[in-house]
């Protein structure tokens, strides 16, 4: 029985010739970018092309760039570093309940230190409002911190809106864009994003690396402590293997955007075709015309989380109940939680499916298949 992968958004396999890209990066550019020795000025070379590479996909340019070890890292330098360097600005910090815990939990203990966080609620489909973000935004304000895409429902949020209303205003504009980088065109400069976090892993690059942008406007204080890399913003020797890596994944992703779009599209198309032609209950969670091709979030009613994953898991299907980092856990979506009310069984019967690398037509129809079955017997 063939395992089928369905949870690209949790992370993915390395996309063909990364690995052997850094390969001989490892073996042959041994020195410290630091150091001013020729194998050190190697390493830098190296280094700052790769930098180059990944600004210029964003449309910001290389001092703009601070590599991180991921995504949360780099949620915890936007959220804190912002914080502690805008203290005499204001106090007030504004985000959405929906965020990925890399954001939530870096807020709640920005709110521990004194500062006043707001978190603006999701409607149904899963979108914050500009509304709400104008009513609450206030002289105070010195960061706001919306994610591009929600890892769990796929939705992508009205992040040029959010650019145009902070573009006056003291405030930051932060975006995790983990979910976004690579199927959705960003151009910093032109959204007003002054701070924006991505990740190799989720777009076929290594695990271990990400990266800041921070718009050269934007005061902030480190949040580790050490040498002076990355511009003094953030101490440590430079992963550069795994830099290489992310560029050149960066480099596919952004060449195949289109057509890997298309695939993934069909892909959902298959999987929501399979159910309805085996008669199975189903329902999509978010505004399915404003989500990403990679995420499609389904409510499987008189189901759970637990019995499905553990099922599909025997079938050879993974999947996930939504955020990564909490699959294993029973607690009901956070995110869900935010657009049905908590009490809603959506919040406890909805599995997300996530398309990429590792999949085919053929493996999503047979994935579909097994699925299928498997709802019809838990329902039955
Ligand atoms: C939206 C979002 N933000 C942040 C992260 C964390 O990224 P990393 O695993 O690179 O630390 C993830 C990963 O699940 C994510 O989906």
């Amino acid at each position: 029985m063939e395992a089928i992968y369905l949870d690209h958004a949790a992370t993915s396999p390395m996309a063909k010739g990364v690995v052997e890209a850094m390969i001989p990066v490892y073996e042959g550019i041994i020195g410290n970018a630091s150091s001013v020795h020729s194998f050190g000025r190697k390493a830098r070379q190296q280094l700052d092309a790769s930098r180059q590479a990944l600004a210029a996909s964003i449309g910001a340019n290389e001092k703009e760039l601070i590599f991180t070890s991921g995504g949360t890292e780099a949620d915890n330098m936007a959220l804190v570093g912002v914080a502690e360097a805008s203290q005499d600005k204001g106090n007030h910090i504004i985000t959405s309940v929906q965020e990925h815990h890399a954001t939530l939990h870096t807020a709640e203990k920005l709110e521990k230190q004194g500062f006043r966080v707001t978190y603006l609620p999701v409607n149904e489909k899963g979108l914050v409002s500009i509304q709400d973000l104008e009513e609450v935004l206030t002289d105070d304000t010195i960061l706001v911190s919306i994610m591009y895409v929600n890892n769990e429902t796929g939705v992508i949020q009205p992040v040029a809106e959010i650019g145009e209303l902070l573009k006056n205003h003291q405030a930051y504009f932060h975006t995790d864009a983990v979910q976004a980088y690579g199927l959705i065109d960003i151009n910093v400069h032109e959204q007003n994003i002054d701070l924006l976090t991505a990740t190799a892993h989720k777009i076929g690059g290594p695990k271990g690396i990400g990266f800041l942008y921070a718009n050269e406007k934007v005061s902030m204080s480190p949040i580790q402590f050490g040498g002076e890399q990355e511009r003094k913003r953030r101490p440590g020797t430079e992963n550069i293997p795994a830099a290489v890596g992310f560029e050149l994944a960066s480099n596919i992703v952004l060449e195949t955007k289109a057509a890997r779009n298309q695939q993934y599209q069909k892909y959902k198309q298959i999987l929501t075709d399979t159910f309805t032609e085996a008669g199975i209950d189903f329902a999509i969670n978010g505004e399915p015309g404003k989500t990403v091709s990679t995420i499609i979030n389904i409510s499987f009613p008189g189901t759970n989380v637990e019995a499905l994953l553990a099922n599909f898991d025997l079938s050879g299907v993974a999947a996930s109940s939504g955020s990564a980092c909490t699959a294993g856990s029973i607690e009901p979506s956070h995110v869900l939680s935010a657009m049905y009310g908590p009490d809603n069984p959506v919040t406890t019967n909805s599995i997300r499916f996530s398309f990429g690398l590792a999949n085919t037509e053929d493996n999503v129809k047979e994935a579909a298949d097994r699925i299928a079955s498997i709802v019809k017997r838990l329902t039955s």
